[in-house]
């Protein structure tokens, strides 16, 4: 199993991927990004649309990070080419270039990845339930390095990961159980919570859910008794062996002093709690723990089994390469 994700440094999962917050992405700007390996350039039309091409232009490949948003296009810096942002190109008979299918959801952007040309086989994860869950309460993000995009997300499925890593949601009291059905998931676990956390009270089993949208975005709930916390966890991919984790947490504001008061105290113990979080990680103290055997793990198996299905070989850098240097010639010939 640990071979599999060691060797998986040039595969990456189609799916929707989480680009950042829409504010990120002002009105008129330009701003080149690596996702899944592959440069993207993302710019927001004068309608407020936002576009994610590749950044080459079909001409003589130049970069159009330095060039001009024009109504709903962008315009190369070097003769002028204009795309739209499909990719196509507005001076008759040019070549287009590669496109990206971009959603926006509640101040969420994400980007379909898979072959170029590919139709979205999915909606976009819509985690966000507007009448549920109207506001963001917290959120952080977080860089991970030498991780295969599968790892951040086997947390989900992986009650032993957070008996070690995460000592303060607990002991194991229920191993995950995982059942996929295309490309929803969910996994349905329990842990004994060993410090206050949130609204979950120590010495508490807390029932955790995931439910997976896709390889690359999932939604955690945790149960104890009428307690409920809500985690959204983003993945955004750079390559085979740095991915961003999001985390954002869900709830309903409110102005009650009370209420408001209980979110207060309820935050000061999530903050504590965290930040021992990963103490072998953040290098704070090593654990004495009983090593398991996780590639016997049932759920961790039928979540490997279930990526696998999303998986693609995206053209390595030298083949981008040559492909650009082919756009090249043919824009010369022409
Ligand atoms: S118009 Fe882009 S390189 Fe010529
Ligand atoms: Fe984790």
């Amino acid at each position: 199993m640990a071979n599999k994700f060691l060797e998986a440094e040039k595969k990456y999962f189609r799916g929707w991927m989480f680009l950042g917050f829409s504010s990120a992405f002002p009105k008129g700007k330009i701003k080149t990004r690596k996702y899944m390996n592959e440069d993207c350039l993302l710019f927001r039309s004068e309608s407020g649309k936002l576009n994610m091409i590749e950044p080459y232009c079909s001409h003589f490949g130049t970069n159009m990070e330095t060039g001009k948003v024009m109504g709903e296009n962008i315009q190369c810096p070097m003769h002028g080419r204009m795309f739209e942002g499909d990719g196509a190109c507005r001076n008759a008979k040019f070549k287009s270039i590669r496109s990206y299918t971009v959603a926006e959801n509640r101040g969420l952007v994400f980007a379909w990845f898979d072959e170029p040309g590919a139709e979205p086989q999915w909606e976009h994860p819509q985690f966000m339930n507007e009448e549920e869950f109207p506001d963001i309460l917290w959120r952080h993000a977080r860089n991970l390095e030498l991780h295969h995009p599968a790892v951040p997300q086997n947390n989900g499925v992986d009650p032993r990961h957070f008996e070690f890593t995460h000592a303060m949601f607990g002991k194991v009291t229920q191993e995950g159980d995982f059942e996929a059905e295309g490309h929803k998931a969910t996994c349905k676990m329990a842990t004994e919570v060993q410090k206050p956390l949130s609204t979950l009270a120590k010495g508490n089993v807390a029932e955790v859910t995931a439910y997976y949208e896709g390889p690359l975005n999932d939604y955690l709930i945790s149960k104890t008794g009428s307690n409920v916390a809500h985690l959204g966890n983003f993945l955004t991919v750079i390559d085979g062996k740095h991915c961003k984790l999001t985390q954002i947490g869900m709830g309903k504001r409110t102005f009650n002093p009370v209420t408001r008061i209980q979110d207060l105290i309820s935050a000061f113990f999530s903050w504590n709690a965290t930040r021992e979080d990963a103490p072998v990680w953040n290098n704070r103290k090593p654990i004495e723990h009983d090593y398991y055997p996780h590639d016997t793990d049932k759920a961790i198996k039928a979540f490997c089994e279930w990526t696998d299905t999303f998986q693609y070989f995206p053209g390595s850098d030298d083949e981008q390469e040559k492909a650009n240097d082919e756009n090249r010639l043919k824009a010369v010939e022409i």
